[in-house]
Formats: structure tokens, sequence, C-alpha cells
């Protein structure tokens, strides 16, 4: 399907819809009219198949309990398979209500109040609220940019953590949000043998595994050296973000080791007594079975979302840096070439000089106040939109600048 065919199908307008990305403006950002690119969600419908599968089973109309769907795990692992060359076992698998509650869960159960939980910031919000909530010791190994704008782990630095900080889990993104990066196999086999190395857990966040725009691909951290580190390791992640479904509050952790999974299913217990959600589990199959179509053919509209922004962002505005997209869909910018470096100001300029929401870089770290990152999957007018806007509100900023050194 081309790009143009994919935006006249699936471009939903969801203003007015209870959407939280376009919406919950005023509440979030103080102002009703910006051009939201916040939120990791998109303004796209879901494949057809899960809208299908969904009508065909709230027609039936009768929602008691339920029981697991039998052939999800067929789907989900067929996919993994296909994706991705990910083997899975169906013993492995647990469903969650989401991977930011699986986080928190996994914490509780595999750490000890105020043991360390090692975060590589700038990372995912939620990252620093599910250690510090569960009255967890935060460590953070800040992520290095070199020369060349690329994102890197300071590897001494992670291992000094290790030795020091008292770190019982550590929590990976891969692909890393913000910063788009997809971690080469090497790279996680570096972090990983420092893990065995000092007896620390692995928690890999996978959510945004299907978004891999790398020349090398996506490597998840049940592969890592043909499955070495499997009996220290935790996989989370979830239909949501490569389907659109995150309302539908469905996710999965996926358990190797036998005794992490028994300790798991103990511990589990006072945490979470909810049944499984049905609607999710039918959208994540369907979507697993039926949606690849769709999804190659969203994951162009946002490959060629970035392209417009970046070479547009170029030949315009080329002091707002732009992050290489590898991963996710979200793109990472900083700002500081514009003379914009602490967060009261970035965000003054993006919110009244561009009339955009976005989410900003210091919710992602202290240290990254002069970034901002926009969500790429959204009709390319949008992007254009606020392409427009960050170049105009740019040149205004540059203009009055000079007009005060006159
Ligand atoms: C890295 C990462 N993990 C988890 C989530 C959210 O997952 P869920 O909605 O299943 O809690 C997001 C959403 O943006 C994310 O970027």
């Amino acid at each position: 399907m081309d790009i143009q065919t994919f935006i006249e199908t699936y471009a939903v307008a969801r203003k007015g819809s209870d959407c939280l990305k376009w919406d919950a403006l005023q509440e979030r950002f103080g102002a009703e009219d910006l051009l939201p690119l916040w939120v990791a969600d998109m303004d796209f419908k879901a494949p057809p198949a899960v809208e299908k599968a969904l009508i065909q089973r709230v027609r039936q109309g009768a929602f008691g309990y339920s029981q697991n769907l039998p052939d999800y795990f067929s789907a989900f692992a067929a996919w993994q398979k296909k994706r991705h060359g990910i083997t899975l076992e169906s013993n492995w698998l647990r469903f969650s209500k989401g991977v930011v509650e699986s986080i928190y869960h996994l914490i509780q159960i595999f750490t000890a109040p105020g043991d360390g939980v090692l975060i590589q910031p700038p990372v995912y919000y939620p990252f620093f609220n599910a250690v510090r909530e569960t009255g967890r010791k935060l460590v953070e190994n800040q992520l290095v940019q070199s020369a060349d704008g690329s994102w890197q782990v300071d590897l001494a630095a992670f291992e000094k953590q290790l030795a020091t900080g008292n770190v019982r889990l550590f929590l990976l993104c891969s692909p890393h949000n913000p910063v788009g990066r997809i971690w080469r196999e090497a790279e996680l086999q570096a972090l990983f043998a420092l893990c065995e190395k000092y007896d620390v857990l692995i928690l890999a966040d996978e959510i945004h595994q299907d978004f891999d725009f790398s020349e090398t691909g996506f490597v998840s951290a049940l592969q890592v050296a043909e499955g070495h580190f499997q009996e220290r390791l935790v996989v989370v992640n979830a239909p949501s973000k490569t389907f659109n479904l995150a309302s539908l509050l469905h996710g999965h952790i996926l358990i190797p080791n036998h005794e992490l999974r028994e300790c798991f299913d103990q511990k589990i217990k006072p945490l979470s007594q909810s049944e499984n959600n049905l609607l999710g589990q039918i959208a994540g199959a369907a979507a697993y079975r039926d949606g690849e179509d769709w999804f190659d053919a969203v994951k162009q509209v946002i490959w060629e979302n970035y392209r417009y922004l970046r070479d547009y962002l170029v030949k315009t505005t080329p002091k707002i840096q732009v992050s290489q997209l590898e991963g996710s869909y979200l793109v990472w910018l900083d700002l500081s070439g514009l003379g914009l470096t602490d967060a009261q100001t970035v965000e003054k300029f993006i919110k009244e000089d561009c009339q955009l929401a976005v989410d900003f870089g210091s919710w992602f770290s202290a240290e990254s106040s002069s970034f901002i990152r926009l969500n790429l999957a959204c009709s390319p007018a949008v992007i254009k939109q606020a392409c427009d806007r960050l170049a105009t509100g740019a040149l205004k900023r540059q203009l009055s600048a000079k007009r005060q050194i006159k």
C-alpha cells in the first residue's frame, strides 16, 4: 500500500474522541489550540482485522469473565519469529495491563526497597517514577552523544555504577525512547556481560521493537549471544505501539528462566489479582495475525515523515539538530543551537512561538532540557505544519535577538 492510500484509508480525526493527545491539551499544556505531537500513539485507525475482530466480539454482547484466548500465543510467537527471528516458548508468557504496570510489578518482585535500579537517561520518564515510587534507589547512567551526534552508552561509567551503586536490576530501553537508538548486539552483549559479572537482573522494555529503521536490525535481549543471558532476563513488550492499541490495556511479560518465573507467579499475587483483558487479547491476536500489510505501510509513513522533517530542518533551520532515527516513531531534536537551553525557555518557545505540544526533554532527564521529542505517527500534513511552525518560531527568535543587539 502506498503512503497516500494509507493516509486516505486510516488517518482519523481524533479530536473530540476523549483522546489524550488532542483532547487533554488544556489540562496538560495550559492551552487548547496547540498542534499536538506529544504522547506516543498514532493518529491512525488500527488494522482492519482489529476492528473486525472487536466488532464481532462486541456484537456477541456478553462481557462476563473470560479465559485467555487459546490461539493468542501462536499469533504472537509467529510475529516474533517472522519479524525478528525470535523463538518464544509459550510457558514464558504472562499477560499484563501494559508495559509500565509490568515494570512497576517486576521491580517490586525482583528487588527489595532500597536496592539500586539502573536506568540510562535521557529515557522514558515513567522509568524514573517506577524506581522512585516503589522505594528503590535510582541509579542513573547518562547516555553520551558522540561527535557525530549519535547516542552511546558510557560502558566504563555503567560498570562503575554496578560496582558501587548496589544495583540489583538494569532497566534497559531497547529501542531507546527518546534518542531513537537500536542497540547493536555487541553493545547489548557488553552491557549484559557486566550485569552477569555483578549479578544484576536485566529487565528489557522492547515495546518499540517493530519500528526498526536501522541498517543492522533490531536484536532482542532474548537473542544476545545466542540466548546466553536469558537466565537473568525478563522482557516486556506489547502490541500496543505497533498497532496503536494503547487504551486496550494489554501487554506481555516474557520470563525464560524457570526460577524467575516461579518467583514472579508467587509474588505477583499480592500486587495484581485482576483478570486479563479480553478485548486487548482479541485485538492483539488479530493484529499479529493479519496486520502486517498495515504495519509495513505505517512504517513507511513514519519514515517519510522523519525524512521530510530532517531534510526540511537541515535546509531551513540547521541550528535545530535532528537525531538519527533508528528505532521507534519518536524523533529527538536539540534546540540548544537556537540558544534555548533551560526547560522554561524551551517550553515557552515551543508553546508560545511555535504553538506545539511536544514531550519536553526535561521530562526525560535534567540534562536534556534543550531537547524536545516529536511523535511522527501522524499525517504528513501535521508534520509539515509542525516543521513550518518550528522554522518560523526559530526565525522570529533569531530576528528578535538581532534587534536586541542593535
Ligand atoms: C519505552 C516505553 N515503554 C512503555 C510505554 C508504555 O507502555 P504501556 O502503555 O503498555 O504501559 C511506552 C510508551 O510510550 C514507551 O515508550
